[in-house]
């Protein structure tokens, strides 16, 4: 594909769907039921109306901010998506190296298809990532990638995931199971040790991607299904917290909260909580749970204090610079893109990635400057008009 000519983050996904093998597609773009919440991510930031002001010197324009007071080029970060691999050979490595060129933080997914030590080993000075965790049933399993983790010094905090304590029923997904042949994962992946195996497992939790109990067989439901083989519903607050202070002192960040009662809570577990992320998991687990906009709006309406506690980060449907400073304004302190950078992978490799991130820079930038913003902390509720997404 000339990347050139796609013009923006659809461009890419249309250009990514012809050349990703059926069953990668279908696992990427599936989401939960009848993908109310995805339409719903997909649309929400476009009923939200900007309020230019006129007379502001937009000569420059500064995109960079922090996250945990790690310093950042963009307030755009790669959300955690597993098996970068199906797209392609790259993988999550490629993605960082993408991420590398851009300055932007990539938070690696407890099912990469590469190992963490492999996505992180050709990190640029200063980069930084997040790794997400899937508690494992067999905590010791998890406790030892916690302990691998803790070694990465270019990982700077765990993200728990809480939205997926079983996966959503996606049926794109479960439609193509039978579809061609197994995963191609087979021995691209790695072994728990970090030794190259050939096996067709995700490599950091031990799920079976291809082989009979793979998404292949008949009656399993998918390559969703097969990758949350293991992981545990039994998480709790008074539990889980304590037991990763155990195991891990970087900062925990809890993602897929979804309710103000939820952030408020969270933001009372701080300093060990020092973020939260609103985040529906791309409409792939609950359907009809709300995006992250009215989640943002119930916090500012009934438990702001939470925004001075925790950082407040939300992903989902996010596909133009408008989206990302509608995002800010609200007070999210930056913003996660899941399919964006893996459809981005199938259709360009490395380079599809970079294209992600110079199409996304650029629109932000534009965006801020035809509102009259020079940089991220100028950004607020003066600038937008919420009125058609105002719950209650
Ligand atoms: C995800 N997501 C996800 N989240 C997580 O915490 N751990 C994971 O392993 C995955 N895996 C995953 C795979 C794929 C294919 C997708 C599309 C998503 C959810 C992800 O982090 C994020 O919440 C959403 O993808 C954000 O929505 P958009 O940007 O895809 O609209």
């Amino acid at each position: 594909v000339d990347l050139s000519s796609l013009l923006n983050i659809e461009d890419i996904e249309a250009a990514a769907t012809p050349r990703l093998r059926k069953k990668a597609w279908a696992y990427y773009y599936s989401a939960g039921d009848d993908l109310m919440s995805k339409q719903l991510n997909n649309t929400v930031y476009r009923q939200i109306l900007l309020r230019p002001r006129i007379f502001v010197d937009c000569t420059n324009c500064d995109t960079s901010t922090t996250f945990l007071g790690h310093k950042v080029n963009l307030p755009i970060y790669v959300s955690p998506a597993a098996m970068a691999r199906l797209a392609h050979p790259a993988g999550e490595n490629g993605i960082a190296k993408a991420a590398a060129k851009y300055g932007a933080l990539q938070v690696i997914s407890n099912n990469a298809s590469q190992t963490p030590e492999d996505i992180v080993k050709d990190s640029a000075p200063g980069q930084i990532f997040g790794w997400q965790l899937y508690v494992q049933t067999n905590r010791a399993k998890s406790e030892k990638m916690i302990a691998r983790i803790n070694k990465l010094a270019q990982i700077k905090f765990i993200a728990l995931t809480l939205d997926a304590p079983v996966p959503g029923k996606r049926e794109h997904d479960e439609r193509s199971k039978n579809i061609g042949s197994n995963l191609p994962v087979k021995a691209a992946v790695q072994s728990e040790s970090g030794s190259t195996a050939s096996t067709s497992t995700a490599p950091n939790t031990g799920a079976a991607t291809s082989g009979s109990s793979a998404p292949d067989a008949p009656g399993s439901g998918g390559v969703g299904v097969a990758l949350f083989a293991g992981t545990a519903p039994d998480l709790t607050w008074q539990t889980t917290l304590p037991w990763l202070a155990k195991h891990t002192k970087l900062p925990i960040v809890l993602k897929g909260v979804q309710t103000h009662e939820d952030a408020y809570i969270a933001s009372q577990y701080a300093p060990q909580v020092k973020a939260i992320i609103l985040s529906n998991h791309g409409g792939r687990a609950l359907d009809t749970a709300p995006p992250a906009v009215h989640t943002l709006l119930e916090i500012r309406k009934y438990c702001p204090e939470v925004f001075d506690r925790i950082e407040v980060w939300v992903d989902g449907g996010i596909k133009r610079g408008t989206d990302v400073v509608k995002a800010l304004c609200l007070g999210a302190k930056g913003v996660g893109i899941g399919r964006p950078p893996l459809f981005a992978l199938g259709a360009g490799g490395i380079e599809g990635v970079e294209r992600v991130f110079e199409i996304l820079k650029a629109e932000t930038e534009t965006c801020m400057r035809l509102l009259g913003a020079e940089k991220v902390e100028d950004l607020g509720m003066h600038h937008i008009n919420v009125r058609a997404v105002e719950r209650d």
